[in-house]
């Protein structure tokens, strides 16, 4: 079975390092925009329009399911995707209901925090994800825009990243306790963000993600390969790469996104690109 996994750079590694350690047999087709990336800056219409370019040029090279690793792309583009998807056939995940369902499952007294992008925090999907599941939730959305640039740094403990965990999340200490990890950069900076949360649980969206394709799809032994495509700076993709998955991506090819096609042409927002 080939899967097809997607996001705004380098980040959803994480997505693909979960999936790959769930089901080895996969093959796994990664494609990263870093041409474009950030994608959690845009607006909602330009992350729905690349979303849908990404899913396009994957399904085209003939994925059975997509993954939709990036937590900003999952929050705007979904539905789209997911739309575009039942007409050609191909099976849509993406980030944010795996890590809800994990976090209505862990919470202990219902006051859940989404630590994301800033698209994802105003875009809403976690919070209203949460609240339509278990109604009188308290949810909080907090963006944490620093923590992108930390990990893709390498900086993932030291006083640096301890400084800026504290002034994103020192006032949340005592007023949640979940928080969902929804961003595909913030597990790596996981064991910083629970210091600076001491007692809260977190939720990895990244392994929750991973656990639900598992469910889907069923076991997958063996060993699949492996393809990295990227739309910008092969080499860079490759060092940056090696933080996110422990070791090298390899191969990365760099491709030329053609504009998107069938299905995911028409669901385009307005009908334009
Ligand atoms: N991949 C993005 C996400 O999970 C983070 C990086 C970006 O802003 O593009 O939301």
């Amino acid at each position: 079975m080939r899967v097809g996994i997607f996001d705004s750079g380098v980040g959803g590694l994480t997505v693909l390092r979960a999936v790959a350690e769930a089901m080895p047999g996969l093959d796994l087709i990664y494609l990263g925009d870093t041409a474009r990336v950030p994608y959690g800056t845009r607006s909602p219409r330009t992350v729905i329009r690349y979303s849908l370019g990404l899913g396009s040029f994957l399904a085209g090279q003939g994925v059975d399911a997509l993954v939709v690793a990036c937590n900003t792309a999952t929050t705007h583009a979904l539905p789209a995707l997911q739309r575009a998807g039942a007409e050609a056939g191909v099976r849509v995940f993406g980030v944010i209901e795996p890590g809800v369902t994990a976090a209505l499952r862990v919470h202990e007294r219902g006051a859940i925090a989404v630590l994301g992008t800033e698209g994802t925090v105003r875009g809403g999907a976690y919070q209203r994800a949460l609240v339509q599941a278990r109604p009188g939730l308290e949810v909080v959305g907090r963006a944490c825009p620093l923590f992108v640039p930390l990990a893709e740094e390498g900086w993932l403990s030291g006083e640096v990243p301890e400084l800026v965990a504290s002034r994103y999340l020192s006032d949340l200490v005592g007023q949640i306790d979940t928080a969902i990890l929804g961003c595909t950069h913030y597990p790596l900076l996981k064991e910083v963000i629970q210091r600076a949360l001491p007692g809260v649980r977190l939720v990895d969206s990244a392994t929750e993600t991973a656990a639900a394709l598992l469910q889907a799809l069923g076991p997958q032994p063996g060993q699949g390969a492996r393809v990295f495509q990227v739309t910008d700076h092969v080499e860079r993709f490759g060092q940056t790469g090696a933080i996110f998955l422990g070791q090298e991506p390899s191969p990365v090819e760099w491709v030329d996104l053609p504009p998107p096609a069938g299905a995911f042409a028409s669901c385009c927002p307005e009908g334009r690109f």
